[in-house]
């Protein structure tokens, strides 16, 4: 195969691996590949990623246009690399120990030699000179095993999720090794400026190196000094393409029927991975005691909750979807009256024509994550709501509260605040809720995906440019 010039690691490949022999590769829903799709276009592009099952050894190969290369992980490394170390370990600590992180040695050996693999893979498929983008805490020791490798590609390195206060990253057995494997990329974008912030302290605290306005002086192996440099770059949504399923004739009347089958009652509506940290939990908490108190009733509302099916072999995702069950189960018991359910639950995962009727269907969106590090759902919703109805309720602890100021703001901890915004979600003058949309809008709109990739792109040729 031909080495690309442009080449994006990710743990995930844009396509999933399907049963189906006549048709193998299924394009993934994921908000990545959308966002990188018109700059993989433009540069001819390659992708490495893993295909989504074990044991899946096969050439690079094209799929709708784009370069694609399979990395194979073995059942062990999916148990080890992706379901412990990145998904048991880095997750939990990362969004601040909502869960417990578990530290297992056997789990980071597997860490680095996946991480190897991949960085070799990168190293393999990139044209001299090239550039290389890295994705996501499952790969942070790629950019320093790539440099090592190939010292004359621009490596850029974007975090999704957050990077925790130094207080808690200090509790990581390999926090050196960490940021040592970050610190490869000439840049490393992250999604808030407190993100940024945090990284900046951890090196400063754990490496000593200098660090000043997201400038870090990173010690070469001669003697000399390179620049890193970390900074916030926001990750958004195709707002357009959301907009133009909106204003789908077909869409717009799927979503005339799903509130005709709910009974025209307000519709509140989730939409999450099922994870611990979306604050599900604390959601339905609040909803079933606006019930109870008789603050609502199911005769006028309806809780929508999609939760998709997520990460479905680690045991803290098990335990929380038998709690969410649970709740979900006595809260409609308590609640329901014969036609009227108080919470219709979802456990699935739906195409994006189905969510944007849902979207536009909804009279409230709730999200009330206990950390993340953008949370997408939020940005979807408000694109989708080109008829300016609708409302948000927006958790302080996403990095999307930080753009999204209209929002109806929630600390999800305080039940009796999150009581409280959900009946103003429903309740406020109408004229309210209109001018915080349109705000919400405008704010959506200026800071599409592709403004994204463009701003980090752009600093990353810059930063390669003054490093050489
Ligand atoms: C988050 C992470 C992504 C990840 C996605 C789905 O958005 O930032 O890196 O791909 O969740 O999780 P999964 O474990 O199924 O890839």
């Amino acid at each position: 195969t031909v080495a690309a010039d442009f080449v994006v690691v990710s743990n995930r490949l844009p396509v999933d691996r399907t049963d189906d022999d006549a048709e193998p590769w299924r394009r993934s829903p994921g908000g990545l590949v959308t966002a990188l799709d018109p700059v993989m276009r433009s540069a001819d592009g390659a992708w490495v990623g893993w295909g989504g099952k074990a044991d899946l050894d096969v050439p690079p190969f094209e799929f709708d246009g784009l370069r694609l290369v399979p990395v194979p992980l073995s059942t062990d490394e999916i148990q080890l690399y992706y379901e412990g170390f990145s998904n048991d370990t880095i997750w939990p600590l990362y969004h601040d120990v909502i869960a417990a992180p578990t530290y297992h040695r056997a789990w980071w050996d597997s860490y680095v030699k996946v991480n190897r693999r991949f960085a070799e893979a990168a190293s393999e498929h990139t044209a001299e000179g090239g550039t290389v983008w890295v994705h996501d805490y499952q790969l942070q020791l790629v950019p320093k095993m790539l440099r090592e490798l190939r010292p004359d590609l621009t490596i850029g390195y974007f975090h999704h999720i957050p990077f925790p206060a130094y207080g808690i990253y200090a509790q990581l057995p390999w926090r050196r090794q960490v940021l040592e494997g970050l610190l490869g990329a000439d840049v490393i974008g992250f999604q808030r400026v407190a993100d940024a912030g945090n990284f900046a302290r951890a090196v400063r605290r754990q490496l000593g190196f200098d660090t000043k306005a997201g400038a870090i002086a990173v010690p070469t192996e001669d003697g000399g000094r390179r620049t890193a440099i970390a900074r916030a770059y926001p990750i958004s949504i195709d707002v357009a393409s959301y907009e133009d399923l909106a204003r789908r004739p077909d869409i717009r009347a799927r979503a005339a029927e799903i509130r005709e089958s709910l009974g025209d009652r307000k519709i509140l509506l989730g939409v999450d991975r099922l994870d611990y940290t979306k604050g599900i939990r604390h959601r339905l908490k609040a909803y079933g005691e606006l019930l109870a108190d008789g603050r609502l009733s199911v005769h006028d509302v309806i809780l929508v909750q999609v939760a998709s099916p997520s990460r479905e072999r680690v045991e803290t995702y098990k335990q929380l979807r038998d709690e969410i069950e649970l709740t979900v189960g006595r809260i409609n018991g308590d609640a329901d009256e014969l036609g009227y359910s108080a919470i219709q639950y979802l456990h699935h995962s739906y195409p994006r024509e189905e969510m944007v009727a849902l979207y536009l269907a909804a009279d409230a969106m709730l999200v009330t994550a206990l950390r993340d590090g953008m949370n997408l759902v939020a940005k979807e919703y408000v694109a989708s709501r080109v008829d300016g109805g609708g409302a948000l309720v927006l958790s302080e602890f996403t990095g999307a509260a930080d753009e999204l100021t209209h929002a109806i703001k929630v600390n999800p901890h305080d039940i009796v605040g999150l009581k409280e915004a959900i009946l103003q979600s429903i309740e406020l003058p109408a004229r309210d809720l209109d001018r915080r949309m349109r705000a919400l809008r405008r704010r959506v709109r200026e800071n599409d995906v592709a403004k994204w990739s463009q701003r980090f792109l752009t600093d990353l040729s810059a930063a390669r440019r003054d490093g050489a």
